[in-house]
């Protein structure tokens, strides 16, 4: 059987294509706008001092350190957003991957527009979800440092914890055990802990008289040994580069940094990006993927007509076409990157927990990476399917995705609702990578559920008045999810191709344990 293009049966003049078009058009719009926000943000003052001091912004940077006219996957933009009375843009560091002398790397970027680009616990959190990419995906990471270090008040959430500050130099630890690459450019200040950051980096480049890098400050300096010293003295570029050896490069100005930086990584000898340019585009245009999203959260769409928008040629190989047709399963390739596809269409039962763990083994065995289109309502209850042993089911699916050694992507497209968050590769299963439409939910259940539960058991106050639909509906937003960095970001779906594909090609820098575990028919 050959991979079959997908016919779409959406009637595009329809009352309902429109008005979920404009409503989706909407969300976008209100993304892009959060967007510009972070980038563009309020602390003007801030700014104003940065560019006086003849420093570039930290995005500014980036894009002087990629290749040009390629682009930049940024992760996680709108961390710790709606949190800290906006004060954390970003969280203050700029994080994703891009391609630098044609060698794709994982890039950290401290705002230090940003509160001196100091870390709070959505920083941190960050900073090791970038470092854990570059880890699965062997990417290696260029610091440009600019930070203050911990933000004081938050001391007691952001230092001793296992996954705290701390974890930020285990991490480089781990990477440089693993022969990746590790490159810090030091273009501010490098205090206390965050000396480390390039203390602990492969090579290290030192920007004249704007970099610093000490474990304790003039201030503390003073404050410990009376001892009266400049920032410059105690820990500028001179110092480093000449008297102590943290630093190796001496560097102009920001730009010459930058520069420096990109030879590095030229001489450092790793794989380039693939390049596959043999591939056609889906039939359809993918814009139309805002008149299917359907506007009513209680409606579906079937993800033939996602995947008709977002596959090359709007082509798909399905598996087990006839059989649990609540979860669609099968092959098609996004970019020219071969991909194993699995949807939901409706709740997961017992066949469907079943036809997605012969599917995963199947990819598994064949170095295939995972597409999870997750748009789930959970499992399904009631007594014959508790009878036939659903949880059973479902855990063998949870077993197979946990254990899976090819890459997994996941992205949200509707729902992510209870178990089925775990079944379809939620967070806690370490897919490479977790992005989210504008319009994706995320909590253990619908609020409307939640109170009615509450209720049944205590028979507690009116449903509908309930504080949990309010606190339900509030915490399962996107916007919610991603500032507490549960994804990697919110994704406008008209980009959707163009980010899987990305990702795909980043996860090909990965070393697939295929056949993690053998095909047993379900
Ligand atoms: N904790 C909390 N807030 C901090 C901070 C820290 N470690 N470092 C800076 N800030 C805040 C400042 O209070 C200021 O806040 P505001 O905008 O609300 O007034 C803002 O960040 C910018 O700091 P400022 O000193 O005005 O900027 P700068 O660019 O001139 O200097 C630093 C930036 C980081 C060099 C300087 O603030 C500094 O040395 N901070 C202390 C660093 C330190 O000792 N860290 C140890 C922690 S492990």
């Amino acid at each position: 059987m050959d991979s079959q293009a997908i016919k779409s049966l959406i009637d595009k003049s329809s009352l309902v294509f429109k008005e979920n078009f404009e409503h989706n058009l909407k969300l976008a719009n209100e993304l892009k706008e959060r967007l510009l926000n972070v980038i563009d943000h309020a602390n003007k003052q801030a700014i104003e001092k940065h560019k006086e001091r003849g420093k570039l912004l930290a995005r500014q940077r980036i894009d002087i350190l990629i290749d040009e006219g390629t682009p930049f996957l940024e992760l996680s933009a709108l961390a710790a957003c709606n949190q800290w009375e906006n004060q954390f843009p970003s969280a203050g560091v700029v994080a994703g991957i891009g391609l630098v002398e044609g060698v794709q790397c994982m890039i950290l970027a401290n705002d230090a527009t940003v509160k001196g680009g100091t870390y709070i616990k959505e920083t941190i959190k960050k900073h090791v979800r970038a470092q854990e990419i570059a880890l699965q995906n062997n990417l290696p990471c260029i610091y440009l440092v600019d930070s203050g270090g911990v933000f004081l008040p938050e001391q007691a959430n952001v230092f001793p914890d296992r996954f705290d500050f701390g974890r930020v130099f285990y991490n480089q630890s781990k990477l440089s055990a693993k022969g990746i690459p590790q490159i810090s450019v030091v273009m501010g200040s490098c205090t206390a802990g965050g000396a480390y950051v390039p203390a602990m980096s492969d090579q290290t480049i030192i920007v004249k008289n704007q970099g610093t890098i000490f474990i304790g400050g003039p201030p503390l300096v003073k404050a410990a040994t009376g001892e009266e010293v400049t920032a410059e003295e105690l820990g500028g570029a001179y110092v480093h580069t000449a008297i102590s050896g943290v630093a190796d490069y001496l560097a102009e100005n920001d730009l010459d940094a930058l520069k420096i930086c990109r030879n590095l990584i030229q001489q450092a000898n790793q794989k380039k990006a693939p390049k596959i340019l043999d591939y056609s585009e889906p039939k359809y245009a993918i814009s139309e993927l805002y008149g299917l999203i359907p506007a009513e959260n209680k409606k579906t769409v079937h993800p033939y007509e996602i995947i008709a928008r977002i596959t090359d040629g709007s082509l798909f190989h399905e598996f087990k076409q006839n059989y649990a047709t609540n979860l669609v399963t099968g092959f098609a390739a996004i970019g020219g990157f071969q991909i194993g596809i699995i949807a939901n269409n409706g709740f997961l039962n017992a066949e469907a927990a079943r036809k997605g763990t012969h599917f995963i083994e199947l990819c598994d065995q064949r170095g295939i990476p995972l597409l999870f289109l997750q748009n789930i309502t959970g499992f399904i209850v009631g007594k014959s399917h508790e009878h036939q042993g659903i949880a059973r089911d479902g855990a063998k699916m949870i077993h197979a995705v946990a254990n899976t050694g090819v890459p997994k992507i996941t992205l949200v497209i509707g729902g992510s609702f209870g178990a089925g968050n775990y079944a379809m590769s939620g967070r806690a299963y370490d897919p490479e990578f977790l992005f989210l439409w504008p319009n994706a939910k995320t909590a253990v259940m619908g609020g409307e559920q939640a109170a009615s539960v509450l209720q049944t058991i205590k028979n507690d106050t009116n449903e509908k008045e309930h504080p949990l639909v309010q606190q339900f509906y509030n915490e399962s937003s996107a916007y919610f999810s991603t500032s507490r960095l549960w994804d990697d970001g919110i994704i406008d779906p008209m980009d959707t191709r163009k980010i899987l594909a990305l990702a795909l090609s980043i996860v090909t820098n990965k070393k697939i344990d295929k056949g993690t575990f053998g095909v047993y028919r379900m």
